[in-house]
């Protein structure tokens, strides 16, 4: 079953690391024949959310977030990648994250959370995961902490350290897992 993931990265500093940890994991997941969009939000920068995507007749829309809706819409689950600021998800992130509902139903997610120290942005990870269980893409029991971001991916998104390739491996197991079996489900109807 072919499936299609987005991948959704939440910072805009022009310095930002974490985009070296979304470039490992647009290519694990190309070598394992799953499609892949990267929604970056330097890329398709929103307002500060005035009216969610649903509130505006669509081809009035902001063409960004037309654009963005489409993705989430084609897509079989996600795969979240959260820097941590002050303990939580990056603005962007959640600015993102908020403006988009009915995209995500039904549909599995995963976090790969980092940061700059040692503890690896696991507490904007816990934040994460209630807001994407509201949003109606709950998390799969796995989570992806990545300490010392800076060292760990070169630019071009190849681990520095072959524990990323090991973990990699099993984390994306069971995404596809969930992946698959939700694609599965929701053909043959959705609750609501
Ligand atoms: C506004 C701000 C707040 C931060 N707060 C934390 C924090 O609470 N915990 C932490 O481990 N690192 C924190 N950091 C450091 C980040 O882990 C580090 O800058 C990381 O590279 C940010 O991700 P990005 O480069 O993809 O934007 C913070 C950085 C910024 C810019």
């Amino acid at each position: 079953m072919k499936l299609n993931i987005a991948i959704i990265y939440g910072s805009v500093r022009s310095d930002r690391q974490g985009v070296r940890s979304v470039n490992f994991f647009l290519k694990k997941l190309s070598e394992r024949g799953v499609d892949t969009e990267f929604i970056d939000p330097i890329k398709f920068p929103l307002p500060l959310l005035d009216k969610m995507y649903k509130e505006y007749n669509p081809e009035k829309a902001p063409v960004n977030m037309r654009k963005i809706s489409e993705i989430l819409t084609k897509a079989d689950g996600f795969l979240i990648i959260t820097g941590e600021y002050n303990h939580s998800i990056p603005s962007a992130l959640k600015n993102l994250l908020d403006h988009f509902q009915g995209e995500y139903f039904f549909k599995p997610s995963a976090i790969v959370s980092y940061s700059a120290g040692n503890y690896a942005g696991v507490r904007s990870a816990v934040h994460l995961r209630a807001i994407l269980g509201e949003l109606g893409t709950p998390s799969i029991s796995s989570m992806f902490p990545i300490a010392q971001i800076q060292k760990a991916f070169d630019n071009d998104g190849n681990a520095l350290n072959d524990i990323y390739e090991k973990r990699s491996k099993r984390f994306l197991d069971e995404l596809i897992w969930y992946t698959q079996a939700l694609k599965k489900a929701r053909e043959k109807g959705v609750p609501y």
